[in-house]
């Protein structure tokens, strides 16, 4: 079995009112822990990467291996698509080449023209290599520097104008941010989400910041439309909670704790435990 495009699952998702879970990677260590939990809960998803990441593990083709590989060789049988996860315009061509079967251009700083130009060159070069393609409307706010800015609404125009390019799934703010939300977060924006879900009339939505949405407000935003929802900041609190534990107890002083093998297990176990229960929560589970 291969890497798959995401269209399917994700329309898929769409019809039958659930979303794919898509899980942000780092390295091998998480890419394994992703792809058997997905396995045991016989869900679809997509393994997805930012810019910075496929960086740290040594480049595109690094990436596309080592998530090819670790299919094949952990004898994956449910849908997984390899995404890159915000990307820049080069940055979506390169992992084209690399063998990446989706990408996001997120154009979302350039002007509105700017971005419906070089969303649409993304769109026709990844459907020409039979990849999936997400570009973004309307940035997502986050944390940065400590500063928290409120998350943005995209505007339901612009959406149905980048959709109309044959995008396959769209990312539009509706007051969701990446990173932890503040005790203060309105909560998502469903009267802005019902116009873009009407605007883009049926085109699959993207909720980025999945981390710590209440799950009433993701089952919510599924039914007004949204079919894939992405975790990044869950996963890396989950494993370095459970790692900080492992050396709280001293494990690393017992024995060979040392072993990179024994330290990083609690972290890999936390991070697949995340990945079901979450594959559970968005209805995604037994869905392959
Ligand atoms: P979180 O880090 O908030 O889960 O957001 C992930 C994301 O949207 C990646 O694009």
């Amino acid at each position: 079995m291969a890497l798959v495009s995401a269209k399917d699952m994700i329309d898929k998702a769409h019809a039958g009112h659930y979303a794919i879970p898509a899980f942000n990677t780092n390295n091998l260590e998480w890419t394994k822990a992703i792809l058997l939990g997905i396995e045991a809960q016989k869900s679809p998803a997509i393994i997805q990467v930012s810019e910075g990441a496929t960086k740290y593990m040594g480049g595109y083709k690094a990436v596309a291996d080592l998530v090819n590989d670790l299919y094949n060789s952990l004898g994956i049988t449910v849908p997984v698509a390899l995404h890159l996860d915000h990307g820049t315009f080069e940055g979506a061509k390169k992992c084209l080449e690399a063998g990446f079967t989706s990408v996001m251009f997120d154009g979302s700083h350039f002007d509105f023209e700017e971005n419906k130009e070089k969303s649409k060159e993304i769109i026709e070069l990844a459907h020409s290599k039979g990849a999936s393609v997400e570009c973004e409307v309307g940035g997502i706010g986050g944390t940065e520097d400590g500063v928290t800015s409120s998350g943005e609404l995209a505007n339901p125009a612009e959406c149905k104008e980048i959709s109309d390019l044959g995008v396959d799934f769209l990312a539009a703010g509706i007051g969701n941010i990446h990173g932890p939300y503040p005790e203060n977060w309105a909560g998502l924006n469903f009267e802005r989400l019902d116009e873009i879900d009407k605007a883009v009339n049926g085109k699959p939505l993207v909720l980025h910041g999945g981390s710590g949405i209440p799950f009433d407000q993701v089952h919510k935003a599924v039914t007004l439309g949204v079919s894939k929802v992405n975790i990044n900041t869950e996963l890396q609190l989950e494993f370095t909670a459970a790692v900080r534990k492992y050396f709280e107890a001293k494990k690393d002083l017992e024995g060979k704790g040392y072993d990179p093998r024994k330290v990083l297990k609690p972290g890999v176990d936390a991070i697949q435990a995340k990945v079901e229960e979450l594959c559970k929560a968005f209805g995604s589970a037994n869905q392959a």
